[in-house]
C-alpha cells in the first residue's frame, strides 16, 4: 500500500556549516529523505535577505506586487507537506534571519487573509510544520525562566496556529554546546525518532512513497 506523496522542506538559518543545527538540518533532510522527497532552504548560504522592504511594505498594503525572493519561498512552501525549521537560538528567540525569513513569507493574501466580516481566516492548513530550536543553555534554566514556554507560545501559537498550519513535532535541543559526542548522537538520534514517529502518525507506514512520477 502507498502512502500518499510526503515532500519535506527544512529551513535553517546559520552561518556555519559545521554547526550542530546544520548538522541536524542535514540529518532531518538526509532521514525525510526516506519518507519522500526533501529540499533544503539554507537561508545564509542563498543569502535570504531578512529586511522587511519598503516592497514589502507595499505588498502588505496591497499596492504591489509580492517581491520574487518572497514568491519563490512561498513556492518551495506550496510544495511541501512539511516543514522543519531548524534554528540556534539567539537571545530566547530565533535568529534575525529566520525571523526576516517568516516576517517576509508569512504574509496576508498568502499564509492567512483578513476578512472584514469574519476576521482572520487561516491559509495553510496543507502545511504542517515542525520546530526544533537549539540551545546552547540546559532545560532547567528555560523551565525556570519560562523560556521555552514563551518561545512555545509565540511560534507554535502566535505563528503556526495563527495560519492554520497542523503543528507536528516541536522539540527543543538543550545542551548544544556540550562537546560530548555522544550525547550530540542521542540527541540528534532523538529529534529524527519524534519525527518518524509523527510522520507515521499522519501518513501511515514509511517503507514505501510514491515518488511523484508514480503519484
Ligand atoms: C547571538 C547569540 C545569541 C544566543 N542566545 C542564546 C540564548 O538566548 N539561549 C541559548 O540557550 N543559547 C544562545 N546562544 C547559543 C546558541 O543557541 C548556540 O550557538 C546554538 O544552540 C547552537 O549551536 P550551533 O551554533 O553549533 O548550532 C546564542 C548564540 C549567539 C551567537
Amino acid at each position: 500500500m502507498s502512502t500518499p506523496l510526503v515532500h519535506t522542506l527544512v529551513v535553517t538559518a546559520h552561518a556555519d556549516p559545521r554547526s550542530l543545527t546544520h548538522h541536524i538540518a542535514t540529518e532531518v533532510g538526509r532521514t525525510a529523505g526516506g519518507w519522500g522527497t526533501v529540499e533544503i532552504a539554507d537561508l545564509a548560504t542563498q543569502g535570504f535577505d531578512p529586511r522587511f522592504s519598503a516592497e514589502d511594505r507595499a505588498t502588505y498594503l496591497g499596492l504591489g506586487d509580492i517581491p520574487a525572493d518572497v514568491a519563490s519561498e512561498q513556492a518551495r512552501l506550496d510544495r511541501a507537506t512539511d516543514v522543519v525549521l531548524v534554528f540556534p537560538v539567539y537571545w530566547w528567540s530565533m535568529p534575525a534571519l529566520l525571523k526576516g525569513w517568516i516576517d517576509r513569507v508569512f504574509i496576508n493574501g498568502w499564509a492567512f487573509d483578513h476578512d472584514p466580516s469574519k476576521g482572520i481566516r487561516p491559509q495553510l492548513g496543507k502545511l504542517t510544520t515542525h520546530v526544533v530550536p537549539v540551545a546552547a543553555s540546559d532545560q532547567g534554566l528555560y523551565d525556570r525562566h519560562g523560556y521555552e514556554k514563551a518561545m512555545r507560545t509565540q511560534i507554535e501559537h502566535g505563528l503556526v496556529e495563527y495560519c492554520g498550519s497542523p503543528l507536528g513535532v516541536s522539540t527543543f535541543v538543550y545542551d548544544s554546546e556540550d562537546p560530548s559526542g555522544d550525547l550530540r548522537t542521542n540527541r540528534v538520534g532523538r529529534v529524527l525518532g519524534e519525527l518518524e514517529a509523527e510522520y507515521q502518525r499522519r501518513y501511515g507506514p514509511l517503507d514505501h512513497v510514491m515518488t511523484p512520477a508514480e503519484s
